[in-house]
């Protein structure tokens, strides 16, 4: 290696060969994507996703970003409550953004049928196609760990919000138990990569997105990163056991 590393699952790589390889994964598993969350979580990453979306409470009017947002899993959900507020309510159309950098990602999710509040744009979480402050609030849902520079990305997110914008992000994380962690080691590493070798005929894929969450900072050193990045009022909530984890914070 000549340059910076980078973390690839468990491989170092050079930090400027990253970008190129998590997009071959996501380019090969764009097609199964949505099925595959579906059966790696038994569903459960819905609950999740749906707990993100009330705590991010869309509003009227605002500009909300799904960074990283693949095939719009969260902007639907963003778009639908945001109209629901519109109709009880009143005020102007929201506008959410699905940005993501990968274009068969942002593809499948056109594909699996739009919304009118909801933009498509094919843009890189660490130089976001946006100005300064011009959003009301960020979230980035599986997306972060798949980043080369996280604290450039997370600054970026800083950019783009609006003084007191709310930045939420979702991530797997680290169990909070022993006996958790040890039955989701065994859980992620012997039954994903098999499902994805059955049912996307991908086993590499889903091994290296296994081996990225593990290689994901803990809940306290990303709260950390936040800090560093410059949020404010940085918290999280765990989701079941801390198999994910919701970090939410302020920019100043
Ligand atoms: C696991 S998927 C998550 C998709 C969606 N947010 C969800 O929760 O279903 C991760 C996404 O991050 C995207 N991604 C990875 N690195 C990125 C970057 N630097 N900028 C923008 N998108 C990125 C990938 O293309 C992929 O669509």
């Amino acid at each position: 290696m000549t340059g910076p590393s980078a973390t690839f699952g468990f491989r170092d790589v050079d930090a400027a060969e990253k970008a190129g390889m998590v997009r071959g994964v996501f380019d090969r598993v764009a097609r199964r994507y949505d099925l595959m969350n579906d059966l790696m979580s038994a569903g459960v990453h819905r609950l999740w996703k749906d707990a993100v979306a009330a705590r991010l409470n869309p509003q009227p009017g605002e500009t909300i970003l799904d960074v990283a947002g693949g095939t719009g899993d969260m902007a639907r959900r963003f778009a639908r409550m945001a109209r629901r507020a519109q109709e009880r309510r009143g005020g102007a159309d929201a506008r959410v953004f699905v940005i993501d950098y990968n274009g068969e990602m942002i593809e499948a999710g056109r594909q699996r049928g739009g919304m009118p509040e909801i933009c498509w744009a094919v843009g890189d979480a660490q130089a976001l196609p946006l100005p300064d402050a011009s959003a009301d609030a960020y979230v980035i849902s599986f997306g972060i760990r798949n980043v080369t520079d996280i604290v450039g990305a997370l600054k970026e997110a800083r950019r783009v919000l609006r003084p007191g914008g709310r930045f939420l992000c979702l991530e797997f994380s680290r169990p909070v138990t022993e006996a958790l962690r040890a039955a989701y080691d065994a859980y992620s590493f012997k039954v994903i990569p098999e499902i994805g070798a059955r049912v996307a005929q991908d086993r590499e894929s889903y091994q290296y997105l296994v081996e990225s969450i593990r290689r994901f900072p803990d809940q306290r050193r990303f709260a950390g990163m936040m800090g560093e990045a410059g949020f404010s009022q940085v918290a999280w909530t765990n989701y079941s056991g801390g198999v994910a984890a919701l970090h939410t914070g302020r920019a100043i």
